[in-house]
């Protein structure tokens, strides 16, 4: 097991800023997920820790050892792949065993009952011990999956590098799968990280989730932590249902005061500890749709009034939308409400569950001294590290 850090990481192609000032510190034998939409540097952080890619700027470190510079062959790193990249000419076993023969030639390691004997091994943690002398193209999705995942774990991999490894299957397989993927990484406590664009996928399996967008790391957390106090805008908006109000700060104490179109105000809090809010600064508020309610629940509860524009039933709740000035507000109530289109609804929140967020995005954060995230210094004083 080791544990994977990354030091200020940041890897261009050409213009393009793929991913910038990456500072990670995944621990052994976590679970931690990539998340964010296409195009943010999920695939291209991966293939820097695989070694597939060498940084501009920037170290990678398993355990204490700098492996920043040093070949993929040798970071004894397994890589499930998007596509699976399996050899369709192989059987399962021959595909499974060509990782382990590679590292035989190497160091003479692995005899060939070895080999067999590892293989079976990794076959049957797949569940697909029976089927070693199928060709990949006589394999459901499914199955190549599986076979995909046994041929990164045959070699025994300090690492697990899994890209999107479920996004070719159906739903149910992919369900599946998912618990498949939990229990390997439980049995063998090995350090994973996981590739994917589906935030439930991310919320359900994983540790800690690094959520990405536009090649920087927004937040790095737990599920509980990234879904209950987002540190960016893009975070709470990402993760979840969200209404996002402009407000601007009236006055800070324990709480947040915060003026809202209307001539309206909501008190909330901060979700980024330290944050120096400022009286007059220009903010976000943000509220989930479950933390609207019909009835007040105590004084000191939010009101939020708008127009009821459009109910749909979902089974065991009703997501109503109404307009509160510009913006479409979205709260999820019980379906016994009696609410219908065009009613103006009175809602509460309560004011541990109003989130107040700075403009800025990822860069604002560079205002909290020692934020988790551990920003490098912006980009003008960066360059020095080179
Ligand atoms: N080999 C490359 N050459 C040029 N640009 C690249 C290359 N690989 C990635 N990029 C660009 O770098 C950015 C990040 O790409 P990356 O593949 O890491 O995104 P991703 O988060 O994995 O997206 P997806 O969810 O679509 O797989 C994108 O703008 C992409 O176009
Ligand atoms: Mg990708």
């Amino acid at each position: 097991m080791v544990e994977i850090r990354t030091e200020n990481l940041r890897k261009t192609f050409g213009e393009i800023v793929a991913t910038d000032e990456v500072n990670i510190l995944i621990e052994e034998g976590e679970l931690a997920t990539l998340l964010g939409p296409s195009g943010c540097g999920k695939t291209t952080l991966l293939r820097l820790i695989a070694g597939f890619y060498e940084p501009d700027r920037g170290k990678i470190f398993f355990d204490d050892k700098e492996i920043t510079n040093l070949p993929p062959h040798k970071r004894n790193t397994g890589m499930c792949f998007q596509n699976y990249a399996l050899w369709p000419h192989m059987s399962v076993f021959d595909n499974v065993a060509y990782g382990l023969k590679l590292k035989r030639i190497n160091n003479m390691k692995y005899t060939k009952i070895a080999v067999e004997r590892r293989v079976n091994e990794a076959l049957s943690l797949v569940h697909m011990g029976d089927l070693g002398h199928r060709h990949i193209h006589q394999l459901s999705g499914g199955q190549q999956q599986r076979i995909a995942l046994a041929r990164a774990l045959v070699i025994e991999p300090d690492v697990l590098l899994l890209d999107e490894p479920l996004s070719n299957l159906d739903a149910k397989l992919r369900i599946e799968m998912r618990e498949e993927i939990i229990r390997i990484h439980n049995e063998m406590s090995i350090t994973t990280v996981y590739v994917t664009h589906d935030q439930h996928e991310a919320l359900s399996i994983s540790d800690r989730v690094a959520v990405m967008d536009e090649g920087y790391i927004q937040q790095f957390d737990t599920p509980q932590e990234i879904y209950a106090n987002p540190q960016t805008i893009f975070v709470a908006d990402f993760i979840g249902q969200c209404t996002f109000i402009d407000g601007v700060i009236k006055s800070i104490d324990d709480q947040i005061t915060v003026g809202i179109p209307n001539n309206q105000s909501v008190v909330g809090q901060t979700t980024i500890d330290g944050y120096p809010f400022e009286t007059n600064e220009e903010v976000k508020v943000a509220i989930r749709p479950e933390d609207l309610h019909l009835k007040r629940e105590g004084p000191k509860d939010n009101e939020i009034v708008g127009k009821v524009t459009r109910i749909i039933y979902i089974g065991n709740a009703v997501e109503v939308y109404f307009q509160v000035g510009e913006i479409l507000a979205q709260a999820l109530l019980d379906p016994d409400s009696e609410i219908k289109e065009g009613d103006d609804i009175h809602l509460f929140a309560p004011m541990d569950e109003v989130m107040i967020l700075p403009l800025g995005g990822v860069d604002a954060l560079r205002k909290v001294p020692d934020h988790p995230l551990a920003l490098a210094p912006a980009p003008s004083s960066a360059s020095s590290d080179v």
